[in-house]
């Protein structure tokens, strides 16, 4: 591989993605960010300049495994202080995945106002295609600032979080006069490759092309046996590969990304996100196809379909009585305040140390929502010692869960109360970063002990994970988490300084 290096200025700026002007917070000056591409191995070094006034920031590569790379996570809180305004960062990780990815700033609701870009790692091809016309990336679009938008939830009783004004693709649409759809070329006769991401901070979308069907042969940096389908349910966070071939009359298609509204609680609003398809670049035309049915269910891609194309077996310890485990429960608590709670309590991010760094100085990070694993994982010779957790939701809400620094499997997963770990499936589950928890219903996980460090374990939609729907995974002994953060800790330590200087 070889060493690839990009330059990330995160600063203000007004865009107007779907024609209403919106005072974002961008990355170059361009919104969504600019691709970080490599190769399959590739050392991948990102320079990353604050130049916010307001904010400190932070940028987190979602779902790179950073193996025995705790500090360049970049996860506000828990592996640095934020970037504070005027300073940087360098970022150092290894491509050690391949596929379709995204990364975003992991300070407060930051991403939600634009801070977050793909990635592209090419590696070896599992299935067939032709061209590769990049990313596609969906997410719902606010046209108020979502700091401001907090605001209104924190002094909400109801604490609903706040209804989306639009959504995007490839940070376009058409709202009023100014916007403009994102269109893509099909070449007739040609497959296509599509990299779908929901980089979105709270809805769940189903993505469809108009009388084409797709070939899905990758789930976030994992690839899968391919099967086929019309459309394609994606939460927050959650990536798939599609090839399309471009097999239909040559003409112009309404491409899709359809909220699903049985995702959410309350969400009356119906809005409508396309981008175009053309046969002939040099069409004009409004399309005019019909979409695919589609059910309006909140019901992820079924794990039958989503087979790992390498076999991966899970340990058998993963759910005996020599591994690890938690129940979680979110919940709303407190009266008045939206909160909620996975773990013992709501998750505070602690604010005058990365909890990594608390872990390694001996102080008990502040916040107290920790679960510690102080295996010793250089002992573990060839068998494998696994975690596995159950999420148990009791709320008819679906939920995007992610965890940072691991392949997570999927052994199980049901509607009501989880009751046996009788029947969870340890042969060559679905292994992916982002997983849904059904609403009203439990999920079953397991991920292998392999990588020191402070972990987040979170649901994706930001307004969840800011009124404190995560928690911290301490994973190894003291002594290995030193020394993974051995040749950072000191520049880590110079960033914290910096940053409580600011006062923000
Ligand atoms: Cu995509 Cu904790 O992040």
């Amino acid at each position: 591989g070889v060493t690839r290096e990009y330059h990330l200025r995160i600063g203000h700026k007004t865009l107007a993605p779907d024609g209403v002007p919106k005072q974002m917070m961008v990355i170059n000056g361009q919104y969504p960010g600019p691709t970080i591409e490599g190769n399959w191995g590739d050392d991948i070094v990102v320079h990353v300049y604050n130049e916010l006034t307001t904010n400190g920031t932070g940028i987190h590569w979602h779902g790179v495994r950073q193996l025995f790379n705790n500090p360049a996570d970049g996860a506000v809180s828990q592996t640095e202080c934020p970037i504070p305004p005027g300073g940087m960062r360098t970022y150092r990780w290894k491509a050690t995945q391949h596929g379709s990815g995204w990364y975003h700033s992991h300070y407060s609701l930051q991403y939600t106002d634009g801070v977050l870009g793909p990635i592209v790692i090419h590696g070896p091809r599992t299935a067939n295609y032709d061209i590769d016309l990049g990313p596609v990336l969906m997410t719902d679009h606010y046209h108020e600032s979502a700091f401001k938008l907090q605001e209104k939830v924190s002094i909400d009783t109801l604490g609903l979080p706040p209804v989306a004004d639009n959504g995007l693709i490839n940070g376009k649409n058409v709202y009023k006069k100014g916007g403009a759809r994102e269109e893509f070329v099909f070449t007739p006769g040609k497959k296509h490759l599509l990299r779908l991401a929901n980089v979105g901070s709270e809805v769940t979308f189903r993505f469809s092309v108009d009388k084409h069907k797709m070939t899905v042969v990758a789930m976030d940096w994992t690839p899968i046996k391919p099967y086929e389908t019309k459309t394609l349910f994606i939460g927050v966070g959650q990536r798939y590969d599609v090839i399309i071939e471009a097999d239909q009359e040559p003409k112009d298609y309404w491409l899709r990304a359809r909220p699903m509204l049985a995702c959410l609680a309350v969400n009356a609003k119906t809005f409508n996100i396309r981008g175009i398809v053309r046969y002939d670049k040099t069409s004009t035309a409004e399309p005019d196809t019909l979409s695919h049915t589609i059910a309006d269910v909140c019901v992820d891609e079924s794990p039958s379909d989503l087979v790992p194309y390498h076999f991966h077996q899970v340990g058998l310890n993963a759910i005996n009585d020599t591994g690890f485990s938690a129940n979680l429960r979110p919940e709303l608590v407190e009266k008045s305040k939206l909160r909620w709670n996975i773990g013992l309590e709501p998750y505070i991010p602690p604010k005058d140390s990365p909890t990594a760094l608390s872990y390694i100085n001996g102080v008990a990070p502040k916040d107290m929502d920790t679960y510690l694993v102080p295996v010793d994982l250089t002992s573990l010779g060839n068998e494998d010692k696994w975690v596995y957790i159950i999420l148990q939701s009791s709320l008819p809400l679906a939920h995007p869960i992610h965890l940072h620094g691991h392949d997570v499997y999927v052994l199980g997963r049901g509607g009501g109360l989880f009751f046996e770990h009788y029947g969870l499936n340890l042969e060559n589950p679905t292994r992916r970063d982002t997983v849904n928890l059904p609403a009203t219903g439990w999920l079953a996980l397991a991920f292998r002990l392999d990588n020191p460090g402070a972990w987040l374990l979170h649901c994706h939609i930001q307004w969840h994970l800011h009124h404190g729907f995560g928690m911290s995974v301490i994973e190894g002994t003291r002594k290995q988490v030193a020394s993974v953060w051995a040749s950072r800790k000191d520049e880590e330590e110079r960033i914290c300084r910096a940053w409580k200087a600011t006062g923000l």
